[in-house]
């Protein structure tokens, strides 16, 4: 699985999305050190605040099926430009998959990487609540 077909099934999986409110589609691929992909769109709630993000539907999934080492994750929009992950996702991607690398995808297919160690310097970790023991 190359970073170009995961840019890809994100993008397809931003079709999925449940964005009523926002009309703003996201999609996103995590791709799994065994070469699995996993899945997830932005889904929306009329109480807003419960809306998930497309990045940690995809993370969930993955997570709640076993997986628990991670290589990649891209993620896509409508945009013409590059979509980065919320403050939250960066939190959830640093934690469950460490510093993948982020595959920005733009909706003609353009990739930049980038990994999670650039995108949340000094994370907070399961390491900061290890040194209490
Ligand atoms: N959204 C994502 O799914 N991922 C991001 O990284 C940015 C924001 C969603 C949340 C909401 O449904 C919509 O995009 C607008 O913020």
């Amino acid at each position: 699985m190359n970073y170009k077909s995961l840019a890809a099934q994100a993008l397809a999986a931003r079709k999925h999305s449940y964005s009523p409110y926002s009309h703003f589609r996201v999609g996103a691929a995590v791709l799994t050190k065994s070469g699995e992909v996993f899945t997830g769109c932005n889904i929306e709630n009329s109480s807003y605040s419960l809306t998930m993000c497309a990045e940690r539907t995809a993370l969930f999934k993955a997570v709640s099926e076993g997986h628990t080492k991670f290589r990649a994750i891209a993620i896509a929009s409508d945009q013409n430009g590059f979509t980065p992950p919320c403050g939250a996702c960066r939190q959830v991607l640093i934690d469950l998959a460490g510093n993948v690398d982020v595959i920005l995808t733009k909706k003609n297919g353009e990739t930049k990487v980038v990994n999670m160690k650039g995108l949340l310097p000094h994370a907070f970790t399961k390491k900061n609540l290890d040194r209490l023991r």
